[in-house]
């Protein structure tokens, strides 16, 4: 493992990273813009600039290796500095250079309060500018109804980009344009449609791409945060919902390297827009046959008197989908001390059955195995639509060149090469018997996975 001196104190680090990784390791802070560890590297911004002696200029710490640093002249270990005039210098000119187009709107910006630049500035600026030019304007993109731009604060780091291109999947954000005419846009000005395209507000590090739902709605500091898990697909991923009052402000991703990263689906980011219009707020009585608006207290009498009535036996209650453990449990409860054992879930007909146990149902292998499996067998599922953030892991597996994956089911675009085996039981014949190639792939895999939706029944058919 390379050995440095970071600051005067000697470390060994992991083999392979880079010298901003090692200097995290060190527990140093680097500012940055443009890296970010689940991307590519750009190396754009400059603001990451560290002093490796004996290097005649500061070097960008996120595009250098540690393995390409070279030891002493006595062949002790390279030596770097995060915190020399040189290097305090240098970061004030980077941002002075950031700053000369950026509209420093911060009042009115919707990034304010979280926002990289503004924090960053205030650690690593200076206070001024040598600058007198009119700063340069450009035009806002329509790129759909989720996400807001304002791009003359936009800083070119091509996170947005990235993201798009490597991790959704689809490129459909790129750059245009040299010097100072460079821009951030969709191709032709289009829409995004990616499922993922959420995650560039999270990412940008100004406020060029914000949320259209939640434009100047909230300050960061007046909402409240609770960490929470996400229930719009079977993924679980770990969000926190923002509320102020009464009211949910946003959704936005937690970190867990086993299920969602740091990524959630548009469908989980956007859906709290829903929870605001056509709610249950007001509940009904029938009285001879007409429904007249009651309060809740009225409502809760109605029922109990009408379920102290009835017969246990005859009672019956469905969970929706959306229910969470603690309300179906509590559920059975009421149901148990009724006397009725006719409670269910599926009430979309899936065919789950305790029967089968737990097994039947969950994703046995974990979501993070799917960093090391080399064959992946689709059967009936769409993950790029069902579940957008495995779907992004399955590519990122796969751009590595160590997949394959077969589907078989209804043919969709997954962001991904794969081989389309058919649809049907007769597919998965031809495939158990050998006559598909996907054969040989998955007899060779050493760690193959196969991921499975099961059908949609019908109620009688139970
Ligand atoms: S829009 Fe934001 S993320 Fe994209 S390049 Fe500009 S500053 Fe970076
Ligand atoms: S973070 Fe290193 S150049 Fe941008």
């Amino acid at each position: 493992m390379p050995k440095l001196i970071i600051d005067g104190t000697e470390i060994e680090v992991e083999d392979g990273i880079t010298l901003i990784q090692a200097c995290e390791q060190a527990s140093v802070e680097i500012p940055r813009f443009c890296y970010h560890e689940r991307l590519s590297i750009a190396g754009n911004c400059r603001m990451c600039l560290v002093e490796v002696a004996g290097m005649p200029k500061p070097i960008a710490s996120c595009a250098l290796g540690v393995n390409d640093l070279r030891p002493g002249p006595n062949g002790e270990p390279p030596e770097i500095h995060t915190k020399s005039e040189t290097v305090k210098k240098a970061r004030e000119g980077v941002m002075e250079f950031l700053l000369i187009n950026h509209p420093l709107d911060c009042p009115i910006c919707d990034q304010g309060g979280e926002c990289d630049l503004q924090d960053q500035a205030m650690a690593f600026g200076v206070d001024g500018s040598r600058f007198k030019e009119n700063k340069r304007a450009v035009e806002d993109k329509n790129i759909g109804p989720l996400i807001k731009t304002i791009m003359t604060r936009c800083i070119h780091c091509t996170r947005c980009v990235r993201f798009m291109t490597e991790v959704a999947g689809v490129s459909e954000l790129g750059m245009t344009g040299r010097g100072e005419d460079v821009e951030i846009t969709t191709y032709l000005e289009q829409g995004m449609t990616s499922e993922m395209s959420g995650n560039v507000i999270d990412l940008c590090p100004v406020g060029a791409l914000t949320s259209k739902p939640y434009a100047f709605s909230a300050r960061p500091w007046e909402l409240r945060k609770t960490e929470s898990i996400d229930v719009m697909d079977a993924i679980g991923a770990n969000i926190r919902v923002d509320s102020r009052g009464r009211e949910i402000m946003r959704f936005l991703p937690r970190n867990h390297d086993d299920v969602n990263e740091e990524w959630i689906s548009d469908k989980t980011r956007f859906v709290w827009d829903g929870l605001r219009t056509q709610r249950l707020d007001q509940p009904y009585i029938r009285t001879r046959g007409k429904l007249r608006p009651a309060t809740w207290d009225e409502a809760f009498a109605a029922i109990a008197k009408k379920i102290k009535r009835g017969n246990g036996k005859k009672l019956a209650a469905i969970a929706g989908d959306l229910a969470g453990a603690e309300e179906m449990f509590a559920m059975h409860d009421l149901m148990t001390s009724l006397g009725s054992a006719n409670i269910d879930c599926r009430q979309d007909g899936a065919a789950i059955s305790p029967n089968a146990g737990r097994g039947s149902y969950l994703f046995n292998s974990g979501i993070s195995e799917i960093d090391e499996t080399d064959a992946i067998l689709l059967i009936g599922c769409d993950p790029r639509n069902e579940a957008a953030t495995l779907n992004a892991r399955i590519r990122r597996r796969w751009r590595t060149g160590k997949l394959r994956v077969g589907l078989v089911g209804q043919e969709t675009d997954l962001t991904y090469e794969h081989d389309y085996i058919g649809a049907g039981p007769d597919s998965l014949k031809a495939l158990a018997q050998g006559k598909h190639g996907f054969t040989k792939v998955l007899k060779k895999a050493k760690k193959p996975m196969k991921v499975y939706k099961p059908p949609k029944t019908r109620p009688e058919q139970r």
